[in-house]
This record gives C-alpha cells, structure tokens and sequence, in this order.
C-alpha cells in the first residue's frame, strides 16, 4: 500500500506486455467486428481511429501518469493526489467509477469469453468441417440458445480468472503474452490471406474504408468512440493501477503509441479477415454479437489445415481473453483486499462469484430472458451500453480533466518529457481537444 511496499515493474517490456495483454482482447476481435458491420462499416472505422487517436492516447497518458505518481490504487491515487495539488477528494469518484465499469464489463466480458472456449472445442472435434453458412449459424443459435451449455462455458472461464487471480500469478503471464501476441498476428495474417482468396477482399476494404458519412448517426459516433474506450481499456482504473508499478525512467507517450498501433493493428486485421468472409457467404454484417462465431469458422471449416488453424485461432483468442479478463478482476479484487477483512482468495472468490452472477444474467438475454427489456435492451446489451458508451468515457474524461486542468502544467510536461512546441500541443490536446471530443460526442448522440 505503501510507496514503499509497492513493487515496480521488472522492465519496460514487461510493463508493455501486462498493458497489451489487457488491452488485446475479445474487444479487438470480436467487438470490434461486430460494431463495425451494425454501424454501417467504414464511416464508424474512421471515427474510431480519430477517437483513438485524438482521446484515446491522450486520456492513456493520463491514467499512466496519475497511476505513476499517486502510486495506489484507482481511489487512493486520485484522493492523494487531489488532496496534494489543494484539489477536492471529489475527484475519487473517477476511481470510484472505474471499478464498477470493470465489475459490470467482466460479467458479459466472461460469457463472450466462454463461447471462445466453447469454439476451441468445437474446432477439436472437427464441428466445422465442410460447414456452409446455414451450418454454421445453426451450431451458433444452437448455443446462444441452450442457457446450461452457456453457463457451463462462462463457469469455466470465470473459473480460470479467478484461479489465476487468486494466486496472484497474473505477472506471470507476461512471458505468455511475449509468444502468444505474435502468434495471433500470424493467424489473423493468415486469416487475411484466406479473406483475399474469396473474391470479395475489395467489397470487405470497401466497407471498411470508404465512408458513406450521410448515413452516420450521433449514436453511431458514440459507439465509434465507445469502443475506442473499451478496446484500449480505458476509463476503468485498469491503466491507471498499471501506471501505479511503472517506474520514472518509462516513457508515457512513446509507450502508449506502441500499446495503440499493436492493440489497432489487430483489429484492423480482425476486420480485413472477416468481412471478406460476410460478402462471399451472403452474410449479413449486422449479424451482431455472434458476426465472428458464423464467419471464422466458415473459414476453418473449408480450408485446408483448418482444423489446426481453428483450434490455435480459438486458443489465442481464449488466452487474449483470459489476461484482458484477469486484469479486469484484479482492481476490483485489490480494492476488496484494502477495504475489508478479506484475504486475497477470500476477496478474488467473492468478487469472482458475483461477476459470475450477473454473467448468467447477460447470458439469458440471448434465451430465456431475450423479452425482458430495460430501456429497449435486453441485459446482455444494457451492461455493454452504458458501460462502453457512458461509464467509460465519463470516468476517461474525469481523468484527462484532472491531469489537464488540476495538475501543475509544467511537472506534467517535464514528466512528459515535453518542451517548447511539444509541450504547447500536448496542452491544447490534453485540455481541449480530447475533452471536447468526448464532450461533443455525448452532445451529438442525443
Ligand atoms: N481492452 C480489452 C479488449 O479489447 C477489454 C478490456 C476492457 C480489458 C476493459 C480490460 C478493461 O478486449
Ligand atoms: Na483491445
């Protein structure tokens, strides 16, 4: 708890993979390709690289560095650092909100999680095999509709991220990460290559890079930035508590260009291997939550080697899963640890269950509660929205505001490593642009 106490990462590199590992995930993959053909495909790419680009680094800066220097959790860093600069505890609350945001996002987070499981054996028993689209949407409506067979996959999921965070093994994992990134680059590589031998390789970049902008709506704004959020695991605390091991010799913004390229690149692809595969079956892009579990594995099924290829695919994306999920957990776990009597074990299983708990309310939206509407969403949807869409952003803002406006401006820029014309950029953009942008898109959506 202490500064003293407080560990700090091995290496750089080994702070670059804990922070991939949690921002590659379910997200770049199948978030992402999902959200991409409901909005309509290219106008909602390119709003989503500018948020990226223009919120997302800057508000990553951010978290990194009020982890940094108030060197605690969320709550505690932001309540120290607030109480130092002469500012209000107020500003808590933006730690505050962070953990609820990954306590509601792991829940729906695992049963995704959970259906990656249950395609890795799948592709085991050779499932796929010579699948046609029909096929391949049957196995699918198949799970989403069989409610036990979905909470056997979520128990199972949520069973290895409470494992591993109860042991509080979760930094071990960075050598994992070291080997397997790269190997899902290679296989979704793969996969593009696949998506350029159907014949609809230019109908897919068609979709996804040139925009029809009249048909962009407020929401569809939101959802872009919405999942620029979600995707580099923003707005949660999660960065934050990342930035409270790193020790002054890192670099904030050359790291965060990196984690950005990597954790964008992959999504890219995601989508580059995908829709190839929509156009040339007759899909539909707006297939929604269940867009990659009915394309890929049409692709395996049909080409050869597909077998292999779909099961190390669904493994990858199971472990991407898994240590995005992990550091999902792990604040909410640290929180309960400091707070109450319990021990870690005590704290991961107790958190670890009512996760699970509302999981298997997200899940029976797909089945047996798929009437019950709050506000028109069924829970699975209401749990993504107004975290990816609400939570996230606000909480993003509540960080950018306090490093921007309440923070002395110049140690900002010197531990920025910022100066003349740099350090004017990094201000416009960190006390205007970036607010504005989130500000404005909440404005546009309503
Ligand atoms: N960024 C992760 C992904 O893209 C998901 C995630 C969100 C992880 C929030 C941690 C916190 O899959
Ligand atoms: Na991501």
């Amino acid at each position: 708890m202490s500064k003293l106490s407080h560990a700090q990462w091995s290496s750089k590199m080994a702070f670059i993979l804990a922070a991939t590992g949690s921002a590659v995930g379910l997200g770049n993959i199948w978030r992402f390709s999902y959200m991409v053909g409901d909005s309509g495909g290219a106008a909602f790419v390119l709003i989503y690289l500018a948020c990226v680009a223009l919120v997302g680094l800057p508000i990553l800066v951010a978290e990194w560095l009020i982890g940094r220097r108030g060197q605690e959790n969320p709550i505690n860093s932001m309540i120290d650092l607030a109480r130092k600069n002469g500012r209000l505890p107020a500003w808590a609350l933006v730690g505050a909100s962070g953990v609820l945001a990954a306590f509601l996002i792991l829940s729906f987070y695992s049963v995704i999680g959970g259906w990656s499981l249950s395609y890795t054996l799948g592709s085991v028993t050779g499932a796929f095999s010579g699948q046609d689209a029909d096929g391949v949407s049957e196995i699918f409506t198949g799970l989403l509709g069989n409610p036990v067979a979905l909470t056997l996959w979520h128990t199972a999921f949520m069973a290895l991220v409470i494992g591993i965070v109860a042991r509080g093994v979760t930094k071990g994992l960075e050598g994992a990460v070291r080997t397997l990134m790269p190997a899902l680059v290679v296989l979704m590589l793969v996969l593009v290559g696949y998506g350029m031998t159907t014949g609809h390789f230019g109908e897919a970049l068609a979709f996804m890079f040139s925009p029809d902008w009249g048909a962009v709506t407020g929401d569809v704004v939101l959802a872009a930035m919405g999942q620029a959020f979600f995707t580099l695991s923003l707005g949660m605390g999660i960065m934050m508590a990342y930035g409270s091991y790193l020790g002054e010799d890192v670099n904030l913004i050359g790291t965060a260009r990196t984690v950005i390229i990597l954790d964008t690149a992959i999504a890219l692809l995601a989508g580059l291997a995908i829709f190839p595969i929509v156009f040339a079956n007759g899909l539909s892009p707006g297939e929604g939550p269940g867009l990659i579990f009915v394309t890929l594995p049409l692709a395996f099924g049909n080409m050869t080697g597909g077998m292999i290829l779909g099961l190390m695919f669904f493994l990858l994306l199971t472990f991407a899963a898994l240590t995005s999920a992990i550091s999902l957990l792990e604040p909410v776990v640290e929180l309960m640890e400091e707070r109450t009597p319990l021990s870690r074990v005590a704290a991961t299983l107790v958190s670890g269950a009512a996760v699970w708990a509302l999981g298997i309310a997200a899940l029976m939206s797909f089945n047996v509660w798929d009437n019950f509407l709050i506000l028109g969403l069924n829970v699975f949807d209401l749990l993504d929205t107004f975290t990816s869409k609400f939570l996230l952003p606000l909480t993003g803002l509540g960080a950018i505001l306090f490093v921007a406006w309440q923070l002395d401006r110049d140690s900002v820029a010197a531990e920025l490593n910022l100066t003349g014309g740099q350090a004017t950029l990094w201000t416009v953009v960190s006390r205007f642009v970036a607010p504005a942008g989130v500000i404005l898109v909440f404005i546009s959506s309503l």
